[in-house]
Parts: C-alpha cells; sequence; structure tokens
C-alpha cells in the first residue's frame, strides 16, 4: 500500500471504532481503495471482510465505525456509504507530509543520496543475478545489450529494497565451439600456431569480428568434410585435457605427454588470448552503460581488499565475471556433479551421451555430457547454479535472459529438483522479448549474426551519442561550447538507448527507431531528462529572484489546484512503483510511472501559465517550487534506478 494510504490507515487506527472492533492500521490500509467517482471522496475503506469476521453486517459496521470518526487531521470528512466509508482527504495535510517525506529521505545534492522510495523489505536477503553473459570471439549481439540493462536495472531496484544483490556474468567462454574456432585459427593462420609456441598472446591485433569469421569459415568447410569436423573436436578435447590436468589438478602427477603438453599450450594461449580480445570490447559497452564487472576469483589487491572487508560495497559497485570455463577448471565443479547425478541415477546413458530427463521419456533430455565427452552448456549452468547457492548462500536467483532458452532454464531447474535441491524454486528465468530494426523493405525484423544483419552493439550506443552531440551543437551552441558537453551528450544518448529498452514491459518486443528513441518530446530519455533539468533551472530561476528558497517553509495550502493534488498522489505512489518492480523483476513499472509523472507534470506547467511556477507572488512561487523540487528528486531516483545518468543542463 502507498504511502497516503498508510498514512491515512496509522490515524483511522486511533478511531474509537476501529480500536474497538480491533482492526489495525496495516489492515485497514490494505482495505483502502480509489472510490469508482472522485464526488465519492478520495478514499473508500470496505467493510467486508471485517464484517464476516465479527459476524455483523457490513452497512452495520460501517455505519458504527463512521460513528466514532476523528476528522480534522488528515481526514476532514467520513460517511459511510452502503458496506464503505467514503473518505475525503484534507489535501493540503497530505501534499505536506509527502514533500516533508521527500524532502527528509532525499536531501543532499547527489542523486546517488536520494533514499526516497527504499525500502527495507530485502533485507538480510541476498539475490544473485544472471546478467549480459555474452559468449566470447563473437560480436555483442542486441539480446546482450537487453539483457544488461534489464538485469542492472533489477539490480539496483532490488537494492534500494534492502537487498544484497550479486551480479554474475556467466561468461560464454567454454564449449566445444572453441575447438573449431581452434582448429580455424590453426588451418588459416599458420603462423598464429607457430607463435603460440613461444608467445603469449599469439592471437596479434585480430579483432572478434575476425575470430568470428574465423569460426563461421570452419563451420562452413566443416559441414561437408567429416574430417576437417573431427579436427574441431580434436582440438578441444587437448584443451580440456589439458586444462583439467594443469588447473584442476596442478599438484597430482599428470598423464600429459611432451607432445599433448605443447599443443594443449598451443590451443590454451589462443583461447586465452580470444578470451581477452573478446573481453577488451565488452569493456567499452559497459563503460558506455556505467557497469563494472571484475574477474572471478577477484585477485587484485585493491578490490580483494574491499571485497573481504566490505562485501556489500564491493557488490554494490561491481559485478564479477565468472566465465563457463571456471566451471570446468576450478574445483572441477563439473565432473563432480556429473558423478553426483551419475550416482544418484538422475542422469543416464542416452544414443553416447549423459542426460537427465526432465520433461519425460518422450520429450527432448537434458544433456548433461555430450557424445563426445564434452561438457555441456546444461552442465556447466548446473555447476553454476550449484556453485553460487553454496558460495553466496543465496535467497532468490534469477536470470536475465531471452526468452528464447525458455526450455533450456525449465529443464535446469527441474534438474536442480531432481538432485533434491529444493532451492531450486527460488530460481526464475527474468525473459525479456526481441530488440526489432527496420529492414529496408519498411519491415521490422530481428537482427541475425548469421545473415550480417546484426548492428554492431559498440556503434548503436556510439551513434546515439553522437546524434545528440548534433543535435545540442544545433540547439544550444552555449552547451555544445562548453566542458559539460561531452558528459550531457554521453548521458543523454546512451540514456536515450536505455530508456527506449526499459519502458515497455521487458516481455514486449522493442522497436529501435531512433526518431522516437531520440525524440526529445515524446516518451524517451531525453524528454525524461530534459523534465529532470527543467525542474532544477525553474530552481534556479526562483534563487535568482528571491535567495536560496527553504522548501519546509513552502506552504502547502497553496497548492490547490487539482493538477497540483494529482502530481501528489503521484510522488506518494513512488514507493509502491518501486517495490512492485523490484519484487517483479520489472523495470518499466518505475518507467512507466515516471512517464505520468512528467505528463502531469507538463499540465501543471500549461495550468499555471498565467501566474507561472516561479512569478511575482513570492510565496506562491516558494510552494510551486517546493513541489517542482519534490519532483526532481523523485525523477532523478527514478531514472537512476533505471541505470541512467543524470544532467543539470542539457
Ligand atoms: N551466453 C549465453 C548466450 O549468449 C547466455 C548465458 C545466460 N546465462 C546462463 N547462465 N545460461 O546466449
Amino acid at each position: 500500500m502507498g504511502f497516503i494510504e498508510n498514512k491515512v490507515a496509522a490515524e483511522m487506527a486511533q478511531w474509537q471504532g476501529f480500536q474497538a472492533a480491533e482492526i489495525n492500521s496495516e489492515k485497514i490500509a490494505e482495505a483502502l481503495t480509489r472510490p469508482p467517482k472522485p464526488d465519492m471522496g478520495d478514499l473508500a475503506f470496505a467493510t467486508f471482510r471485517f464484517a464476516k469476521d465479527a459476524g455483523v453486517k457490513p452497512n452495520e459496521l460501517a455505519a458504527k465505525l463512521a460513528h466514532g470518526a476523528e476528522t480534522g487531521g488528515l481526514i476532514d470528512a467520513v460517511t459511510a456509504a452502503g458496506p464503505y466509508l467514503n473518505l475525503t482527504l484534507n489535501r493540503t495535510a497530505i501534499a505536506s507530509n509527502v514533500l516533508t517525506e521527500i524532502e527528509t529521505q532525499s536531501a543532499g545534492a547527489e542523486a546517488r543520496d536520494w533514499r526516497y522510495g527504499d525500502g527495507t523489505s530485502g533485507r538480510g536477503n541476498t539475490l544473485v543475478i544472471d546478467l549480459s553473459s555474452p559468449n566470447i570471439a563473437k560480436p555483442l549481439a542486441v539480446h546482450h545489450l537487453r539483457s544488461t540493462m534489464i538485469g542492472y536495472s533489477i539490480k539496483q531496484l532490488r537494492e534500494s529494497q534492502g537487498w544484497q544483490v550479486v551480479g554474475i556474468n556467466h561468461l560464454g567462454d567454454w564449449g566445444t565451439g572453441f575447438g573449431k574456432l581452434i582448429a580455424g585459427v590453426k588451418q588459416y593462420f599458420p603462423e598464429i600456431a607457430e607463435r603460440a609456441k613461444t608467445e603469449e598472446s599469439p592471437l596479434g591485433d585480430m579483432t572478434v569480428q575476425e575470430l568470428n569469421e574465423t569460426y563461421a569459415r570452419f563451420n562452413r568447410e566443416a559441414k561437408d568434410n567429416e574430417a576437417i569436423a573431427e579436427a574441431g573436436k580434436d582440438e578441444f578435447a587437448i584443451l580440456e585435457r589439458y586444462i583439467e590436468a594443469l588447473l584442476v589438478k596442478p599438484d597430482e602427477p599428470n598423464e600429459l605427454d611432451v607432445a599433448a603438453k605443447e599443443s594443449g599450450i598451443v590451443n590454451f594461449r589462443i583461447w586465452q588470448h580470444a578470451r581477452e580480445i573478446s573481453l577488451a570490447e565488452f569493456e567499452r559497452m559497459y563503460a558506455h552503460l556505467g557497469l563494472s564487472f571484475k574477474l572471478w576469483p577477484v585477485v587484485d589487491t585493491e578490490h580483494a581488499t574491499v571485497l573481504t572487508k566490505e562485501p556489500a560495497s564491493f557488490y554494490r559497485e561491481h559485478c564479477i565475471y565468472v566465465g563457463e570455463s571456471y566451471y570446468v577448471t576450478a574445483e572441477d565443479l563439473c565432473r563432480r556433479l556429473i558423478n553426483d547425478a551419475l550416482e544418484n541415477r538422475v542422469a543416464e546413458e542416452d544414443e553416447g551421451a549423459l542426460v537427465i530427463f526432465t520433461h519425460g521419456k518422450d520429450k527432448p533430455p537434458l544433456i548433461l555430457v555430450k557424445s563426445d565427452g564434452a561438457t555441456s552448456y546444461h552442465a556447466r549452468d548446473m555447476a553454476a547454479a550449484l556453485y553460487r547457492k553454496r558460495h553466496w548462500k543465496l535467497d532468490e536467483m534469477t536470470y536475465v535472459v531471452g526468452g528464447e532458452q525458455k526450455l533450456h532454464f525449465d529443464q535446469l531447474f527441474k534438474a536442480l529438483k531432481a538432485l533434491d535441491h529444493d532451492w531450486a524454486d527460488h530460481c526464475s528465468h527474468t525473459d525479456f522479448g526481441l530488440m526489432l530494426f527496420q529492414q529496408s523493405d519498411g519491415k521490422w525484423a530481428k537482427t541475425s549474426t548469421r545473415k550480417g544483419t546484426a548492428i554492431m552493439l559498440e556503434h548503436l550506443l556510439d551513434e546515439a551519442v553522437q546524434a545528440v552531440r548534433d543535435i545540442i551543437r544545433e540547439k544550444n551552441p552555449e552547451l555544445a561550447g562548453s566542458p559539460d558537453m561531452e558528459q550531457v551528450a554521453h548521458a543523454v544518448g546512451v540514456g536515450a538507448v536505455v530508456f527506449n529498452d526499459l519502458k515497455n514491459g521487458r516481455r514486449n518486443n522493442v522497436k529501435f527507431d531512433w526518431d522516437a528513441v531520440l525524440d526529445f518530446e515524446g516518451e524517451s530519455g531525453p524528454y525524461m531528462l530534459y523534465q529532470f533539468v527543467r525542474m532544477g533551472s525553474v530552481t534556479e530561476k526562483y534563487r535568482e529572484k528571491y535567495g536560496e528558497p527553504v522548501f519546509e517553509q513552502g506552504d502547502a495550502d497553496r497548492l490547490g489546484l487539482d493538477e497540483e493534488w494529482k502530481i501528489i498522489q503521484q510522488l506518494a505512489a513512488f514507493p509502491d512503483a518501486v517495490a512492485k518492480a523490484s519484487a517483479d523483476f520489472e523495470p518499466s513499472i518505475v518507467a512507466r510511472h515516471l512517464v505520468e509523472l512528467a505528463g502531469l507534470t507538463s499540465s501543471w506547467w500549461t495550468a499555471t501559465k498565467d501566474t507561472r511556477i516561479v512569478g511575482d507572488d513570492e510565496g506562491l512561487s516558494l510552494s510551486r517550487v517546493r513541489l517542482v523540487n519534490a519532483i526532481r528528486k523523485v525523477l532523478g531516483r527514478g531514472l537512476s534506478l533505471l541505470g541512467m545518468s543524470l544532467v543539470e543542463r542539457m
């Protein structure tokens, strides 16, 4: 229930009727609704539930409760209307409460200190969130951008409700595909294979794009050539054996002969360098979006110290990369899981592979070990889940991954439960829709790497920033020439892409339409930021005219316009929106709330055209600027929760 309902309920709970009936303020708050027509009052209290408990008629109870009502505080008038109590609120008193609440909780100049909207329901709980998780040696795909932004926002939303949130990038850095990549590199670039015998970073200045082309070319050639295909499998087997021998059991004598060691090193270096090259590219995207990922286990002393001494602050500032390879190399997690599944007879052999029939015998099973002996995507995900549960003692876990992997996660959770890990009930798949781009024929379609229509993600963000730079140069030459220009262009450009992604329910497909994304007037990131800036400039205007505003002295009595009351109600409902967005893993709830707030604000602007927000009446101006300040704080906090950076001018 919202802020207003809670305050009103607390007052009603003191009335003699409610005391006698032993109805406490929590129960009252739950039973408060908006009446269907505004002339019936601001809130209505439904008596049905309580009448049933007390064995009386609802109408009688309503009459009784109304009789003992005390008005004069937040409530101006009470009438019993059949089974309901209709309440007319003292809007001024409510407004003053809401504004004071925002002012005390969101004092301070820095948005990161604005706490209005925060809650405590998650205190003491840990959420692990699997987000972004791109594959190495492949260009970033659009769904990784969506996963990153939705995931990052969810992380912040949960943190705002008191959760500790561990963000994990399940980097796709293991699997038979890398055997193909290595085989391709060796075939088409013999000089690299040669260099790898002696050099740590043999790939020279190869880009992710080139790595991907090498992989694709190998795949094409292996398609109708059994011998080539075999080479791919062999290279991966060499890599997996080498890693298991050297990294998993470094102290045990290993059975690798000199030749296996030599080819192992070569494959390992090619793989490792490909991983480094990819990470460097991913880092550029994360820097754009303001995210930081640290490699797990954290070894650099500075961050390792923070992690040990102040884990909460470490996990708030950083997410971690725990690549799929980790579960193969560290602690032998994958093999242990596989043995466990075998011993428990949860896994069985099927056509040479080791599988778990999660959905009955007539549905395709989850594959644990492939017929060539290599671990599978599912095996590594299971090992990852167990590791996370053990290491972070998580209370909840969610995977922010596109809807096309629904079956994968259904199977994953079922398999975990088959192994008696009942906590899998607290794991969920936070799925999302596709990002669609307009094709040359005008149709909207998802891009595909295969067809060569993939949009380079890096370019997408760069392009957005560039477009904003151009707009600023044209519309605000003064800003364009100032040192703030870059920060503003960056925040607005990236914010435009982020807001476009988060403003609709995550399961919907998102049309990526440049005109809408960059529209400074529509339901866009730039518009929201513009509203935020505008609130700041109006306050500035007040400051110039009347001096530093002391908001607490702004008289809520003077906020008598209907538009103002609507804004107050919207501000009061913000904490509810944040709590719900957090609970449902649905950032769009906050985005929609802000869009509405911006809409109400703009109507208010129109309604005050004659007297202005800051006009000749100093008292009225202060009251209004007080409201402006509250809107600014809520807008700013909401946009930050969505992962956007704020700007002071634009
Ligand atoms: N790497 C996968 C991909 O690019 C996504 C991984 C999602 N996370 C997970 N734990 N399976 O599609």
